[in-house]
């Protein structure tokens, strides 16, 4: 399963791409927003760092201004993914913009039935939004169910792109169903390290050695 980081802070970035964590990264303008930077800056910047694909979000909704700024953003760097929002405008700027060898992730899914359409249009990644189902009480991961099915059935090769990820079960929940990639916040990513039997392991063993005065350094 591929990692991409949610986020537009390039420290978070960089640190968990030194770590080998980093498969991609995506943004939203809300991220945007949260980072404070310009745009195209901050996205050329995450390019610098990162060599997988790096979403870069089209903020108009009728198709020939997305399909405008999405030529924009694919001139940051080659492994721009441009995002268009599942609208039907959203589908027609990803049928042109995959159609010029661009990537393309359709963002804001919440149906299976928007995956099909997405898929059919050419798109590189599908983000179905697992939290903000959950949020209202419908469960995430029967999209995510829902989709692998549908796209095994016919052999579409559209990415599931497991995103509004907020938990370590949304991560295990999406690779057991076989999500192709799933982006999370860093603090998310971080968490999946952590495990209460680890901890206190570790300080059984740091209390042990303690006792035997013996130092490796
Ligand atoms: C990723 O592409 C999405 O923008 C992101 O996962 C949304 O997450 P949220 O629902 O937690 O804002």
């Amino acid at each position: 399963m591929k990692f991409f980081v949610d986020s537009a802070e390039i420290d978070q970035i960089a640190e968990l791409n030194d770590l080998g964590m980093v498969d991609g990264v995506t943004t939203n303008p809300s991220l945007i927003m949260k980072s404070s930077r310009d745009i195209i800056e901050v996205t050329k910047e995450i390019c610098s760092i990162v060599s997988g694909p790096v979403s870069a979000e089209v903020t108009a909704t009728e198709a020939e201004t997305m399909i405008a700024e999405g030529r924009k953003l694919s001139k940051i760097a080659d492994n721009i993914a441009i995002k268009v929002p599942l609208t039907w405008d959203g589908l027609k700027a990803c049928k042109v913009l995959s159609g010029e060898g661009n990537m393309v992730n359709v963002t804001l899914c919440f149906s299976a039935n928007q995956a099909l359409l997405a898929a059919k249009a050419g798109a590189t990644f599908i983000s179905p939004f697992i939290g903000r189902l959950d949020d209202i009480n419908i469960d995430g991961m029967d999209l995510i169910e829902d989709i692998r099915v549908i796209y095994d059935n016919y052999g579409f090769e559209t990415q599931i792109l497991a995103a509004s990820i907020r938990t370590v079960n949304h991560v295990l929940e999406s690779a057991r169903i076989g999500a192709d990639v799933m982006t999370a916040p860093p603090a998310v990513i971080k968490s999946l390290a952590s495990h209460p039997l680890t901890d206190k392991g570790l300080a059984a063993f740091l209390a042990d050695i303690e006792k035997t005065g013996q130092k490796i350094l």
